[in-house]
């Protein structure tokens, strides 16, 4: 079996290689689903579907195990595919998410005053603030969409993301707080210049969900057991240009294959 790493695009790619310097021999197949981005602006229903049909496409691959890197899938698909989906389809297979071990990394670092910034979908769903909430109702936090930032990762648009970011992240000169919490797999990105331009911390998942993984690998020895041990990688997405290949070369940090992974949309 291997492990699925599944984004709504290439954003997830610098989780893929956060999860393939922290578990290197670890087989892993990486899909992003370019044909459907961007998932933050959609309904429940249609991320929903996308994401299925990509879980889908994953355990056809071999999968046995699969990140949920998208916040946004992360938010709307993955209950309903945990709790309706894999049970009657794949009862053998597993699916984990990102924003429960995000919410229990900022409460085990003790912030007690938390922004989080994510797609639209994602904060209009409140999922960060309902997770914290369940754990820690004492944390404060505070949500703010930021759509256009995904856009702006996904087509080299550096030069105005400065200013995009000021805007967007004004509210936080109101009030102190410890941490901002990257709710999307694309703000990985913008780690750096945020921690440079700001002077909270910043909590992005390429440093958490990779621990995060080890610990449920050492609770569930039959899945961890259950996985190749090659060091074989590989990257699929639903739509292909020379563009998303090279971007996707640079987030991973050396020169990745990409494949088309066919007419999984029917
Ligand atoms: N990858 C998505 C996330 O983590 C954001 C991109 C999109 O809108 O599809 O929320």
């Amino acid at each position: 079996m291997k492990l699925g790493v599944f984004d709504s695009g290439l954003g997830g790619v610098l989780i893929a290689r956060a999860l393939h310097e922290k578990l290197p021999d670890i087989d892993k197949v990486y899909l992003g689903d370019t044909l459907n981005l961007p998932y933050g602006s959609r309904s429940n229903e249609a991320i929903y579907q996308a994401s299925k049909r990509c879980m889908d496409a994953l355990f056809s691959k071999g999968c046995g195990l699969i990140i949920m890197a998208c916040n946004t899938a992360s938010a709307s698909a993955l209950r309903r595919l945990q709790q309706e989906y894999l049970p009657e389809h794949y009862p053998d297979r597993r699916i984990l998410g990102v924003v429960v071990p995000t919410v229990e990394e900022a409460i085990a670092r003790g912030y007690k005053r938390l922004a989080v910034i994510g797609t639209d979908y994602t904060i209009n769903s409140g999922v960060y603030r309902d997770e914290l909430n369940k754990i820690n109702p004492d944390i404060e936090i505070v949500e703010k969409r930021t759509p256009l930032l995904v856009p702006l990762i996904e087509n080299a648009g550096e030069a105005y993301l400065d200013q995009v970011l000021d805007d967007y992240l004004d509210f936080t000169k109101e009030g102190a707080f410890d941490a901002l919490l990257l709710g999307c797999t694309h703000y990985i990105h913008l780690k750096d210049r945020i921690a440079a331009r700001y002077d909270f911390d910043v909590l992005a998942q390429d440093d958490i969900i990779p621990d995060k993984l080890v610990a449920y690998l050492n609770k569930h020895t039959d899945i961890d057991q259950s996985l190749g041990r090659n060091g074989a990688f590989e990257f699929f997405v639903t739509d292909l240009t020379d563009g998303y290949a090279a971007h996707a070369s640079a987030l991973f940090g050396h020169n990745i294959e990409m494949t088309l992974i066919g007419d999984i949309h029917g």
